[in-house]
């Protein structure tokens, strides 16, 4: 029988924002075998109800792990927001991983007045779980919240810079990274959205130079590394890794715009089509 260490870590997230943590999982421990998962027949969950995110999650969640996987990490602020708690009773003992806590870490460690600006999808930001996980971590943090729904199509269209992205980012962040106001302007902005480091770029032109920006990509792999370690599941077998893509629809346009994410070309890449409705739940 094939150890428990030697199957692959299993990522999914609506889309391929969350090949932005693949890329930091791969980086981190080159010698798993990792599978990805991105929904692309339904992205963006963003601007869906929480019952439709929590179906969608847990149809993703039962499909990779019936391919046989050793820990599950939902690489979506949208679907963690929405659906930790429940996979993770749903599919005990399998562990699994989300990226809102870390992110949250990553910008209480960031930051240094105090004032985080944390900008999601609508649903993850009405969800109030970001805002929930920066004051359990620091209790007098100021948190302004902003949904900036547009930015996930901009993504994954690819376009990222010149002047109609900037003119949103604008349009969103304007008012919360003005000069005028620099008292109460934040020093740190979470990107709590897997595709939102793409357009890093207009994000630095509109708040500045001065303010940290983050996001939860590496700090959710040092907390993948270490649960492995904790559970004694990091892999061990010197051969090879593998990387597995899947996909719900449109493999070409999967393989364009996910190099964009995952900052390499794809066209070399294992990337299946796979049916969701399908696989067993
Ligand atoms: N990548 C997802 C996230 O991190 C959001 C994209 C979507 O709306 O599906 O929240």
């Amino acid at each position: 029988m094939q150890q428990k260490r030697e199957l692959p870590i299993g990522l999914f997230d609506s889309g391929v924002g969350g090949l932005t943590v693949f890329k930091a999982i791969a980086d981190l421990m080159p010698n798993e075998h990792l599978i990805y998962l991105g929904d692309t027949a339904r992205v963006p969950y963003g601007t869906k109800s929480p019952e439709t995110i929590v179906r969608y999650t847990q149809m993703a969640a039962s499909a990779l792990i019936e391919l046989g996987i050793k820990m599950l990490v939902i690489a979506c602020n949208t679907a963690t927001s929405a659906a930790l708690p429940i996979l993770r009773a749903a599919f005990a003992p399998m562990p699994v991983i989300g990226v809102v806590e870390p992110g949250a870490r990553a910008a209480v460690a960031a930051s240094k007045n105090g004032r985080i600006a944390v900008i999601g999808t609508e649903a993850t930001i009405n969800g109030m779980a970001y805002q929930r996980a920066i004051q359990a971590i620091h209790p007098q943090a100021k948190v302004t919240a902003r949904a900036c729904t547009l930015f996930v199509p901009l993504a994954e269209e690819g376009w990222v810079s010149g002047s109609v992205p900037l003119g949103v980012a604008q349009k969103y962040l304007g008012d919360i990274f003005d000069s005028a106001a620099l008292d109460a302007r934040p020093d740190t902005l979470l990107l709590g959205c897997t595709h939102f480091p793409l357009l890093l770029e207009v994000l630095r032109e509109t708040t500045g130079p001065d303010v940290s920006i983050v996001d939860s990509a590496s700090a959710t792999a040092v907390d993948v590394a270490r649960k492995l370690e904790e559970l004694d599941m990091t892999r061990t077998d010197a051969s090879r890794p593998r990387k597995l893509f899947l996909t719900t629809d449109n493999l070409e346009r999967f393989r364009a715009t996910g190099g964009m994410f995952l900052g390499s070309d794809m066209r070399s890449e294992q990337v299946e089509l796979v049916d969701l409705c399908r696989s067993k739940q």
